[in-house]
């Protein structure tokens, strides 16, 4: 029998299990074991190159595997009989860059794929729309273009879109890269509600302060492999790993050099690893939310 995503046995889950992505001869992903329970969130973290993007495009089937097993929803989409299809819209995604339709406003940027895709009435797709543009407080802008926009506006909006396919989990790719600093914590506060209620989500972000606050656990990749992996405590405040370690200490101290770089460390002075994290922590996530 096909394999459909209209009921979820196991709604809002990933089970990815000895995935191996190559490109060519180039080996991205090494035998990646990871598992994600309804409702819980995730963070990946990593250096820029170590395989989190085509880790997120292998769970939302934008890659085929070369060997392994992703299960989503209680699906093995990398079985044949799996309707791909019914099971990518089951999956939000988020990306760096919001994507929205400049021609289009606010809720026909949200109704559109309601309509043509899975079908809605116009009357069902713009309550859809209304009721996810209340959620990331954007309810007062569906009339609005995305070039009247914020960055972080424009996001909130690419994730109500997002939320309309009624998705039973959703993946999120550096959110907050593209923004500038001061509208990065309206799109983390949003991300942090979500969370709250219950959506099953896995983040790549390199926002310290949100994976040690919203994160059920943090995932540290490098180099192909997961490294590390346990709570945001464990992998953020106290790396076992060199590797983690050495990427944490960057992370957190990003105007210091290492041993053996180009500079001396004692040239770069001040604070303390310690202080640098108390600072980090307290940065971006904070800030509140915008309108
Ligand atoms: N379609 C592709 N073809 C060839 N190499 C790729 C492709 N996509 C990604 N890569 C390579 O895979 C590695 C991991 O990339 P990526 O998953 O984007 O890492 P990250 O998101 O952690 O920065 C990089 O070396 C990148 O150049
Ligand atoms: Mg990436």
């Amino acid at each position: 029998m096909t394999q459909t995503a209209t009921d979820y046995p196991g709604q809002g889950a990933i089970s990815v299990r000895g995935l191996v992505m190559r490109f060519g001869e180039v080996e991205v992903l090494k035998n990646i074991d990871l598992e994600i329970n309804k409702g819980e969130v995730v963070c990946i973290i990593g250096p820029s190159g170590s395989g989190k993007t085509t880790l997120l495009r292998c769970v939302n089937l934008l890659e085929t595997p070369t060997a392994g097993d992703i299960v989503v929803n209680g699906f093995n989409v990398t079985d044949s009989e799996c309707d791909i299809d019914g099971m990518r819209r089951s999956i939000g995604m988020v990306f760096q860059q919001f994507n929205l339709f400049p021609h289009l406003n606010v809720l026909q940027n949200l109704t559109i794929a309601q309509t043509k895709v899975l079908k809605r009435s116009k009357m069902d797709a713009e309550k859809t729309a209304r009721h996810n543009l209340e959620r990331v407080g954007m309810a007062h802008k569906e009339s609005a273009y995305a070039p009247q926009l914020s960055g972080g506006q424009q996001q909130r909006i690419a994730i109500a879109r997002s939320l309309s396919m009624n998705p039973a989990l959703m993946l999120f790719d550096e959110p907050t890269s593209a923004l500038d600093p001061e509208l990065v914590g309206e799109v983390l506060a949003v991300m942090k509600s979500l969370a709250k209620e219950g959506m099953t989500m896995m983040v790549v972000t390199h926002e310290m302060a949100f994976a040690r606050e919203v994160a059920d656990r943090v995932v540290f990749m490098d180099g192909g492999y997961v490294v590390e992996e346990g709570s945001a405590e464990q992998v953020i405040g106290n790396p076992q790993h060199q590797r983690t370690k050495s990427f944490m200490f960057r992370v957190l101290n990003p105007t210091m050099v290492e041993e053996g770089d180009e500079f001396p460390t004692s040239a770069v002075g001040g604070s303390s690893g310690a202080e640098n994290l108390a600072i980090a922590l307290d940065t971006n996530f904070n800030r509140g939310q915008g309108s």
